[in-house]
This record gives structure tokens, sequence and C-alpha cells, in this order.
């Protein structure tokens, strides 16, 4: 169900936190696709300590960041738990030297810290065998003989045991969702592997709802989720409703010591500002290391983030989608009030930045973050023909803000447009 916080929030942190930060290895992916055995990677259990983890830290600084909500793994495709589950061994708690439920201390920080609680959670286990006993719907057994992590790989089916797995995962959530006080989002994952009438996912959800009538859940979760979740690639279109782009930081989810393939902090701004642009969120992920600490660079695009949203809170949080690209060649919002337009400059201009297609007169136009006023002018408006021509501000000599520098469209009243393909003009002065 769509709740107000959540349609309204503009930044969420992602946490990919597993036993995967020990090797240099992908989360889950890296024995299912054969880069290393299954073995091997299950020895990384070993070395998971969380020795130095601070859930107090990461919350200040999700929050200084700007973050509104924040989705950690409690269990990847891996099956490993990162609370202390009475349903299996495989967590933490049982299996690593960390010896900690970390769902605890992470969620009870995050709530300290004023933002909602989510908690990711993979229908996929791998690791369990009662997961491999039926096929994806309509699918051929011969297809799946190498899949020897997700199906029975040419055996008979056993839905007993899928049932069993269903009801083991149904399990693990209740205790997700009534031992760590309110969760308010779940992030499902790997729904694709089965068929909503496999995940019995309309039952799935009313369970989750009669522990919480108010949990937002994510997309995948076949076909019964709340909001749309595109992933790594960001939309150029907004997709249809309440929406959020999850990314990465550098090209991992989990920490990677191999992977310094890092997106600059401006990059990661700029798509921020892209998801403002088309009415969406962004959900910026880290890969904490096993020992529970960030790779620097990555708290560096966190303060940088949260740099910029600070100086330009009112273009940020409480506004909507702002101009079609056709109307502006860069990001904007508009305030909830529609009186006012803000612009995101990325590069500085060598002369004009224009804005088209806006009837209402503006009012005034300024750098957000000083103050600063800049000069405008109109070509090619009639305003008694309702043709709003085009506005041109004098950017050149503005000061820039170090990260992405906004200016702030003051207009005389709400919004109106002329998105036409132009008219004759029949009645000139
Ligand atoms: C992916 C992957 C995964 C990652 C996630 C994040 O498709 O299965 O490893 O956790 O989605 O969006």
């Amino acid at each position: 169900m769509m709740q107000e916080w959540f349609r309204k929030a503009k930044l969420g942190i992602f946490i990919h936190w597993g036993i995967y930060a020990v090797g240099d290895v992908s989360e889950s992916w890296s024995f299912h696709n054969g880069g290393i055995s299954y073995e091997d990677y299950m020895k990384q259990c070993d070395g998971f300590t969380a020795s130095k983890f601070d859930a107090k830290a990461w919350a200040e600084l999700f929050k200084k960041a700007g973050a509104q909500y924040v989705v950690l793994t409690s269990k990847h495709h891996d099956g490993v738990a990162l609370f202390d589950t009475q349903y299996s061994d495989l967590s933490v708690v049982k299996k690593t030297p960390a010896k900690r439920d970390l769902i605890k201390e992470y969620t009870e920080a995050v709530r300290e810290a004023g933002m909602r609680v989510g908690l990711y959670f993979s229908l996929i286990d791998w690791s369990d065998p009662r997961y491999r006993t039926v096929y994806p719907e309509g699918s051929n057994p011969q297809d799946h003989l190498k899949d020897v992590f997700a199906t029975p790989a040419g055996g008979p089916e056993d839905p007993e045991k899928w049932q069993e797995f269903l009801e083991f995962n149904n399990n693990q959530m209740r205790e997700l969702m009534t031992q760590y006080g309110t969760i308010d989002l779940l992030w499902f994952d790997g729904d694709w592997e089965r068929s909503a009438n496999q995940w019995k996912a309309k039952e799935f959800k009313e369970y989750l709802q009669s522990m919480n009538p108010n949990v937002i859940v994510n997309s995948r979760l076949q076909g019964h989720g709340d909001y749309e979740t595109p992933e790594q690639g960001i939309p150029l279109l907004g997709p249809k409703g309440v929406w959020e782009f999850c990314t990465t930081i550098n090209s991992s989810w989990g920490y990677r010591p191999s992977d310094n393939h890092y997106k600059t902090s401006r990059q990661v701004i700029r798509m921020f500002c892209d998801c403002l642009t088309l009415g969406g969120k962004l959900l910026l992920d880290v890969g904490p290391k096993e020992d529970g600490t960030l790779d620097e660079r990555q708290v560096k695009v966190l303060e940088d983030l949260g740099q910029f949203i600070h100086d330009n809170e009112e273009a940020i949080y409480d506004t909507e989608k702002g101009l079609s690209y056709n109307q502006f060649l860069g990001g904007s919002t508009l305030s909830a009030d529609k009186k006012t337009i803000y612009l995101f400059v990325y590069d500085r201009p060598s002369e004009f930045l224009c804005v088209k297609g806006v009837k209402t007169p503006v009012k005034r136009v300024s750098v957000l973050h000083t103050g600063e006023e800049l000069t405008y002018d109109y070509t090619g408006s009639l305003p008694w023909s309702g043709i709003p021509g085009t506005l041109w501000i004098r950017a050149d000599k503005m000061q820039m803000h170090p990260l992405v520098t906004v200016l702030k469209v003051e207009l005389e009243g709400e919004i109106t447009y002329n998105l036409g393909h132009g008219e004759v003009v029949t009645n000139n002065d």
C-alpha cells in the first residue's frame, strides 16, 4: 500500500552487507555463476567479523547524506541471514565470528535517527535444498540441467518440499516483522525465478500486511508490489506511478576491493537529479566491508550528496517532477505549490540558459545557495496569444555551487504551460 511518506521520499540508502564482503567476489552470484565453488564461497563465513560495525555511525552518515529511509540486506540469494533466525543455522550469528544480530542493531539505530526502516529479503535461497524442488512454471526441465542452485536440475519436482520452503520464508518474514519494531518497507528480490502462483504472491502479501498493514513492498513480487524498481540503467522516461531507481556507487552491490570503477560525486548527484526530474527517487547502494566499515570513497560520495541536498533543500524534498527535457535542457523540479521551478545546472553556461513552454510569467530568478539574483529576458512571447516564447536567463557570471547549481525561478502564479507545436499568430500588435 502506498504511504504518503514513501510517495514523498527522495533518497534512500541501500546496503548490501554479507559474507561476500570477505573475499573479492560478487554477492551470491559468484557461486551461482561458477566464479567460485559453493564451499569456498561459504568459507567466507570464517572471515566475517563485523568487528567495527557501529550501527549508530552508519545511521548518522546516512542521515547526513540526506536519506529518508534505509534498506539493508537481511538475507541475500546465498541464504545467509544477518539476523538471529531460529529457522536455519545459516546466519552470521551462528556461522561467523560476528556472532551478532546485525538487523537488531541496524533497525534500532535507523529508527532512532528518524529515518524509515527497510529490509531487503531475497525470495531466492540458493543454499536451501527445498528451494530447488520445483521448476519455474511452464519451463522444460531439460533446460535446467545446469541450474544447480536454482531448480531440481533434471530431477523430479517435490511440491511438498516447495511448500515447506515457502513456510520457511514466511517464518523468517515473521521474525523480521515482529521482533525488530515496525518495518516500514520490504524490498524483495529474485521473484523472477518463480511465478506469482508458485510464490503464492497474493497470499504472501496479505500475510505481510497482516503483520503491518502499512508496510510498503517493492515491485519484485511478481505483480504484487507497490512501486517500480529500475536498476543500474537510469530510466530515460519515468516509469508509471511511484518508482525508485537503485544503483551502486562503483559497479558492485557488495564490497569488492578490486572494483575501482567509482562514480564521482557529481555523477551520483546528477543521477539523483535525473530521478527527481522524472518524478522518482534514488536508492543509492553502499557495500560495507566485512568489519562493518565503509570504503572512504563511498563515504565521500555520501557526504557530497548530503552537502548538495543540504544547500538546496527546498529544490529537493517538498517538490514534484519538473519540466520536460524539451522545455529545459537539464534537470528540474517544481515546488509543491507549483509556483516555483528549480533548475539543476550541471556545467557553467557560456551565456544564457533557456526555458520554453512556461506560460506563467516569471517574477524573479536567483541562484538558490547564494541568493544572487540573475537577469532574464523573453523572446518570441505573445502573451495575448498564449505564446510564452523563450525565457533566457543570463547565467555565465553566476557563482556556481561546487557540485550542482540550482536556480530558483519564481513565477507570478501557479505554473501553466503551452507545449504545442507552435502556432500561426493571427492577431499581431
Ligand atoms: C539484483 C541482484 C542482486 C542485487 C539486487 C539489487 O538483480 O540479484 O544481486 O542485490 O538486484 O537491486
